[in-house]
């Protein structure tokens, strides 16, 4: 599906899984407009406002509860994101970062060290208009496949050290592409971490039940769910997964900001919350079991 994912007349040409990083964009600019923003992100606000294409109207107003919350959660999202990114790169200040799904993600500008490697890998659609919207500089790359595709890995220099981040993407691929991702990732690279994101089951469900709708936008089927009590399950994905690490989003405003950080510790909320988590990746010649 995912690797198929053929324009459908949407406003800005793109296949619908494609469409979702103007989603994702778009909430990440309409919270780094606030005064008092989790995240500073003007490159966010600038594509926004600079690119052709019917935010309000597809997505919802600014000032809308829905939209206000949705961009919360993201930019509580993004920031554990970050906060990873941001620590590999204290630890392997040339290191690669290697962004799956990208979209149109402006975390370079946010969390760049000036001497870190960067590489895109995202469909052909979205690879075409990041060029286009965010030419890449002398250290960043970017990749046309599927990540399924394990032509990508090839590309990657790891001899610095490795982050591959999987932001938004994965719900997107079917539960098998998913694990063959993550074995992937861990075959290919010893001594290097995944951060990747998941939805909870329920949430999964609701998106393939095509009941995920705000205005006129219906997101796409996300076939791939994980509930938050399943995160160690992912360490059977391959023997090389030495860790997988809960990675918990910072606070934010109003109460439900504020209550997110604790879900990993109020009984109802804990299993069925989403999750992001860090898997780390045993060193070279040794495998986590044995
Ligand atoms: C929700 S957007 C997330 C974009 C970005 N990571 C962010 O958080 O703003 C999902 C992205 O995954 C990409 N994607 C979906 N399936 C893919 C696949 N099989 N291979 C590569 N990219 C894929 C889409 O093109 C899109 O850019």
């Amino acid at each position: 599906m995912t690797t198929d994912d053929r324009p459908t007349g949407t406003p800005a040409g793109l296949g619908p899984v494609s469409e979702t990083a103007l989603w994702t964009l778009y909430h990440r600019a309409v919270e780094a407009r606030r005064p008092d923003t989790l995240l500073p992100d003007p490159m966010a606000v600038r594509l926004v406002e600079t690119l052709d294409y019917p935010f309000e109207e597809r997505f919802g107003a600014p000032s809308s509860a829905a939209v206000r919350f949705q961009s919360q959660l993201q930019a509580q999202r993004v920031r554990c994101f970050d906060r990873e990114v941001a620590d590999f790169l204290l630890r392997h200040p040339r290191g690669a970062v290697v962004c799956l799904g990208e979209g149109l993600e402006t975390q370079f500008w946010r969390v760049d060290n000036g001497r870190a490697q960067w590489l895109t890998v995202d469909l052909p659609g979205s690879v075409a208009l990041r060029e286009r919207l965010l030419p890449p500089g002398p250290r960043q790359r970017l990749i046309a496949c599927s990540v399924t595709d394990d032509r990508w890995m090839r590309e990657v220099d790891a001899s610095q050290g490795v982050l591959i981040t999987a932001q938004g993407l994965l719900m997107y691929l079917r539960p098998g592409e998913v694990r063959e991702v993550i074995a992937g990732c861990a075959a290919h690279f010893p001594g290097g971490g995944l951060v990747m994101d998941a939805v909870p089951r329920w949430f999964s469900r609701l998106a393939t039940e095509g009941r995920l709708r705000v205005g006129s936008y219906q997101a796409p089927p996300m076939p791939w769910g994980m509930d938050a009590s399943e995160q160690q399950r992912l360490r059977t994905a391959h023997p090389g997964i030495a860790e997988v690490r809960d990675v918990l989003p910072p606070p934010g405003r109003g109460l439900l900001g504020a209550l997110l950080p604790y879900a990993a510790r109020l009984p109802v909320l804990r299993a069925k919350r989403p999750s992001v988590v860090h898997l780390a990746f045993a060193e070279p010649g040794r495998t986590a079991i044995g």
